[in-house]
C-alpha cells in the first residue's frame, strides 16, 4: 500500500497544471453509453476512479481505447458504447470502490430497456442513498426492483416526465438526465444539482444530438431523442484539484500559479478566501496564489453554488492557520470530519460539535504518521505534511490516487519534499491498462 513521506515546510514556488476534473468525466464515461456510435473524450484525467469507470464499461460491453497522453497528463479517450446487455451487470467487486458506478444505470436502461447495477456499498463519509436516483427513473416509467443488493431498472421505452429531487443531487440529476434524452417527450426536471459538472455532461450529451435546456440551473428541460450520435468533447478542469492548490498556495510564504483554474467554477471559493483578505490573482486561464495573513471566517458546505464540501477539509486545514477562530459546518454530507482528529494528532486542536469544527486559532502543526480516510481528506493531510515540522507520513494514499493525478510530482514541483513509498510503484503500468483488453 503507498504512502507518502513529506518533509515539511518547504516553500511553494511555481506553476501546477490542473487535470480534468474526475467529477466531470466519470457521467461523461457513462454518457457514451447512450450511443453506438464512438465519443473522443478529452483531457479524461488518468486516476483511479477514471480507471474503474473504464473497467464497467468494458465489462458492459463497452470498447475504451486510450489514443493520446498529452504532456499535460490529460488522456484522449475513444469509446464506443456496443450495446449493453442488461444481464452483463454492473457487478458489486467494481461498484462498491465508487459510487459513482451507478451512473450507467440511467444510460443503460435508456439505451436498452434492461439495467443492473450493484447497490453502491456503505461510504466513508455517510449514508449516500440512491434513492432519488432511481425515483427519477421510476418518473420516466421504469419499474425499479431491489434484490440481493443489485437494483435492476426495466422500461420498453422511458416516457418523459415531470419530476422534482428531494433535494440536489449531482449524481441523480446526472443520472436522470442522461436517461431523457432518450425517452418519449419532454421531461422537466426540478430541484436539480447545479454543479459545473453538470453543465459539462449538458454539453456533451448536446453535443451527441441531446436537446437540453437549463443546465447549471434548478430546471432542466429535456426534449427525448430516438437516438444520439458520437461526439468530440473535452472535459472542463477540476475545480476542486485547482481550489486544493490554492490553498496550498495561501500557506506559509508559498506562491502558486495554478494553472487551468477557472475562476467561475470556484468562485464559492474565491469569495470565502477573498473575504479572508487572501492575495489571489485571478487571471484568464490561471489563478495566483500567495501566502497571506488571513483573518477567519465561518463557512458552510451545500450544493454549488454554495461552499463545495469536496473542499472542506482543505480549507479547514487553512483555518488552523488563521489569527481568529474558523467555524466549518458540513451540510452535505454527515460523517465528513474523519480528517479531524487526524489533524489534531499535528497539533491542530480543533473542536468538532456535531457537523460543526472549529479551529482554535493558529497552531503550529508538527509532522506525525497519520491515515487517510476518503479522497479530500487525503489531500487535507498531505496539505498538513506540507506545513508541518519534520516527516509526515499520510497512509492509505489509495484514497488520494481516486481522484488526484500525480499529486506528489506535481507537488515535487512546485519544491516541495514528498515522496511515494510503498510496495507498489507500477502507476504507470495501470494508466497503460486503462484499456480493458
Ligand atoms: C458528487 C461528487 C462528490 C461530491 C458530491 C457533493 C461525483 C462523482 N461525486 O457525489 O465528489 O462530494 O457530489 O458535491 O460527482 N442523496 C440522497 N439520495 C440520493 C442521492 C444523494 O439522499 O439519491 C444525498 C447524499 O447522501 C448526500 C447529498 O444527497 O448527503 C448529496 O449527494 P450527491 O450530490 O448525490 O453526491 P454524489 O453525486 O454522490
Amino acid at each position: 500500500m503507498h504512502k507518502f513521506r513529506i518533509n515539511g515546510q518547504r516553500r511553494l514556488r511555481g506553476s501546477v497544471q490542473i487535470s480534468g476534473a474526475k467529477n466531470a468525466a466519470l457521467p461523461a464515461l457513462a454518457a457514451t453509453l447512450l450511443t453506438e456510435d464512438p465519443v473522443m473524450l478529452r483531457g479524461v484525467p488518468p486516476v483511479a476512479d477514471v480507471r474503474t469507470m473504464s473497467k464497467l464499461l468494458g465489462h458492459l460491453g463497452s470498447t475504451v481505447q486510450v489514443l493520446e497522453e498529452t504532456p499535460q497528463g490529460g488522456l484522449t479517450v475513444a469509446l464506443r458504447g456496443g450495446r449493453p446487455d442488461w444481464t452483463a451487470q454492473a457487478p458489486y467487486e467494481l461498484v462498491k470502490t465508487m459510487r459513482a458506478s451507478v451512473l450507467v444505470l440511467g444510460p443503460a436502461l435508456a439505451r436498452t430497456g434492461q439495467a443492473r447495477v450493484s447497490l453502491p456499498g456503505g461510504c466513508a463519509i455517510g449514508v449516500r442513498p440512491v434513492d432519488q436516483h432511481l425515483a427519477g427513473l421510476e418518473a420516466l416509467g421504469a419499474q425499479i426492483d431491489l434484490e440481493h443488493g443489485y437494483v435492476t431498472a426495466r422500461a420498453d421505452r422511458l416516457t418523459g416526465a415531470n419530476f422534482r429531487f428531494a433535494q440536489p443531487t449531482v449524481g441523480g440529476t446526472e443520472n436522470v438526465m442522461m436517461a431523457a434524452t432518450l425517452a418519449r417527450g419532454t421531461t422537466r426536471l426540478e430541484n436539480c444539482a447545479r454543479e459545473p459538472e453538470i453543465v459539462d455532461l449538458a454539453a456533451l450529451l448536446v453535443a451527441m444530438g441531446a436537446e437540453i435546456e437549463g443546465a447549471g440551473s434548478a430546471t432542466i428541460e429535456i426534449e427525448g431523442r430516438e437516438s444520439l450520435h458520437g461526439a468530440d468533447h473535452r472535459i472542463i478542469p477540476d475545480r476542486i484539484e485547482a481550489g486544493t492548490y490554492l490553498i496550498a498556495g495561501l500557506l506559509g510564504d508559498n506562491e502558486v500559479r495554478v494553472e487551468g483554474a477557472l475562476a467561475a467554477d470556484l468562485l464559492p471559493l474565491l469569495n470565502e478566501l477573498d473575504a479572508m483578505g487572501a492575495d489571489l490573482q485571478i487571471l484568464e486561464e490561471a489563478i495566483v496564489a500567495r501566502g497571506s495573513e488571513l483573518g477567519p471566517r465561518e463557512v458552510t458546505t451545500a450544493p454549488h453554488p454554495g461552499f463545495p464540501t469536496d473542499l472542506q477539509a482543505q480549507f479547514l486545514l487553512l483555518g488552523t492557520q488563521v489569527d481568529g477562530v474558523c467555524k466549518v459546518h458540513e451540510k452535505v454530507f454527515e460523517n465528513r470530519f474523519q480528517h479531524v482528529p487526524e489533524l489534531n494528532r499535528m497539533g491542530a486542536a480543533i473542536e468538532l460539535r456535531e457537523r460543526t469544527a472549529i479551529t482554535s486559532g493558529r497552531r503550529p502543526l508538527s509532522g506525525a504518521a497519520v491515515m487517510a480516510t476518503d479522497l479530500r481528506a487525503s489531500a487535507c493531510l498531505v496539505l498538513a505534511g506540507l506545513i508541518a515540522s519534520g516527516v509526515t507520513e499520510v497512509d492509505r494514499i489509495y484514497h488520494l490516487d481516486r481522484g488526484y493525478q500525480d499529486m506528489e510530482l506535481k507537488l515535487q514541483k512546485l519544491g516541495a519534499e514528498v515522496e511515494r513509498i510503498g510496495s507498489n510503484s507500477r502507476r504507470g503500468l495501470e494508466r497503460a491498462k486503462l484499456a480493458p483488453a
